[in-house]
Parts: C-alpha cells; sequence; structure tokens
C-alpha cells in the first residue's frame, strides 16, 4: 500500500533521512515514534512530496513516484492519495469549520459545491462537530480545531492519512477527545501512519510501530515487540525516558 524505498533528504548539507525504507499493508495503522529532530516530520512530508527526497522512491498503492524528476502531474497525483494533520492544526482562521472542510474538495478536488457541502457534513459528524459548522476556528477549543483538521484529511477520501503529532499541540485534558476520533477512523480501516509521542495510544492503535533516530529506522516491529521487548539500546532508552508506566517488562 505504502512502499518508501532508500529515501534520503538533505537539507543544504544536512542529512536527515539516510535511507529510509518502509512497507505499509492497507488498512494498517503504523506509529512513528523517535526523538525531537530524527527525522520523522520530514519522512511524513516526503512521503506526499510536500519535501522532495534527494534519493529513493514512494509508492502509494498502485502508483510509483521516483525522486528524479517527477512531473507536476505525477506530484499532484501522489497527493491526491494523501491527506496530513498536522501539529498546529494549519486551519484557515477567516474561514468556518464548514468551509475549512469544503476547501480542499471544492479548490484541489473540483468537486461540485453541494457535493463537497454534503460530505463535509458527515465527515464533521463523525469528529462529533455537527453543531459547530458555521463557527470560526478562534472560537474552539485546540481539540475541536484539531477534529476539523481531522475532519478535512477525511473528506478529501485519501488512501493513508498521515498525523504529524496530532495532539502535541493540546493542552492535556484535550488530547483524549482527539485520540478517540482517531481511534474510530482507524477502526474503519483506514491505512495511517501516525507520528507521536502519546505511548499508551501508539501501543493500542498501532499494528506497526517504527523507531527512527538521527534519520534513520533503528528498529520496526509489532507493538508488542517493540514496546515489551525493543531489541536495541536507543529504543531502550527512549521508551524508558518517554513513559516508564506504559512498558511492561522492559529493563
Ligand atoms: N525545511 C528545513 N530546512 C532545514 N532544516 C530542516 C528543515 N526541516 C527540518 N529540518 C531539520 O531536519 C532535522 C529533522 O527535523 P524533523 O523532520 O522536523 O524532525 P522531527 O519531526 O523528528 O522532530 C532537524 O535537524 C531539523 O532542523
Ligand atoms: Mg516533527
Amino acid at each position: 500500500m505504502i512502499q518508501l524505498k532508500n529515501i534520503h533528504k538533505s537539507f543544504h548539507k544536512h542529512s536527515v533521512l539516510k535511507g529510509i525504507n518502509l512497507f505499509v499493508k492497507k488498512g494498517e495503522v503504523v506509529v512513528i515514534l523517535g526523538p525531537s529532530g530524527s527525522g520523522k516530520t520530514t519522512l511524513l512530508r516526503c512521503i506526499n512530496f510536500l519535501e522532495r527526497p534527494n534519493d529513493g522512491e514512494v509508492t502509494i498503492g498502485d502508483f510509483t513516484i521516483s525522486c528524479k524528476r517527477p512531473s507536476k502531474q505525477e506530484i499532484l497525483k501522489l497527493r491526491k492519495k494523501t491527506a496530513m494533520v498536522f501539529q498546529h492544526y494549519n486551519l484557515f482562521k477567516h474561514k468556518t469549520v464548514l468551509e475549512n472542510v469544503m476547501e480542499g474538495l471544492v479548490i484541489a478536488q473540483k468537486v461540485p459545491k453541494e457535493t463537497a457541502r454534503k460530505r463535509s457534513l458527515e465527515v464533521l459528524e463523525k469528529v462529533g462537530l455537527s453543531d459547530k459548522i458555521d463557527t470560526y476556528p478562534i472560537q474552539l477549543s485546540g481539540g475541536q480545531q484539531q477534529r476539523v483538521g481531522i475532519a478535512r484529511a477525511l473528506a478529501l477520501n485519501p488512501e493513508v492519512i498521515l498525523f504529524d503529532e496530532p495532539t502535541s499541540a493540546l493542552d492535556p485534558e484535550l488530547v483524549g477527545e482527539v485520540l478517540e476520533v482517531i481511534r474510530n477512523i482507524a477502526s474503519e480501516g483506514i491505512t495511517m501512519v501516525i507520528v507521536t509521542h502519546e505511548m499508551g495510544f501508539a501501543r493500542d492503535i498501532s499494528n506497526h510501530v517504527v523507531f527512527m533516530d538521527q534519520g534513520t529506522i533503528v528498529e520496526q516491529g509489532s507493538p508488542i515487540e517493540i514496546f515489551t521487548n525493543p531489541r536495541e539500546e536507543r529504543t531502550k532508552q527512549f521508551l524508558k525516558r518517554i513513559t516508564p508506566d506504559v512498558l511492561y517488562g522492559v529493563s
């Protein structure tokens, strides 16, 4: 479903991704863990070519794009298969909740307005915001804003949703409602790649866990393998530091 082959990315001379290979099956939820600066955001952005890799190949579904001179059409085709949920929501402040969700459908996907509206109302119901459709983002809590961000991604009907630390900007008491919405979407079988520091959530929701450090995948495996029995010292250290309480039996 998603296949990354040998993804390299540098900014100027700083090598941020050093040959990432990853395979994600259709319907799988993959969680990416790793310390700040390890390249998690850059990796997500390479999957939809918001950042263009310097080397390597990205496949989503039946479509493969190489970083060597991809055309604009190829990049657009890839982007249409994905949607992204950002750490800081990235909503349009001067648009209502409904307009925010409709925007991508009407502008990028050229869906007729009435169809876009209907689809947007459906997904807003799914994230529990039917009563907020005419509200502006500033009038909403962070948790509600992020649920709009998720609705906007869902509306696009993507093959893959990429989440970049979707709850890390939220006050602790608002994290739960957003994780709940993500859990509900996951249960519908959409393929997801999630960068998060919420370890309990990561363990419960994922089929596969990837631990990154310094631009490489240090270790990957099932949540049980990674959380209860990590092989690599760097993984152990990271997990110990971040939340010892979700680990069972890591010495
Ligand atoms: N647009 C950019 N220009 C220059 N350096 C960047 C850019 N984006 C990320 N980096 C650098 O790449 C490294 C990895 O960043 P990032 O992918 O954001 O890591 P993470 O999401 O794991 O915290 C960091 O050292 C960061 O400073
Ligand atoms: Mg990041």
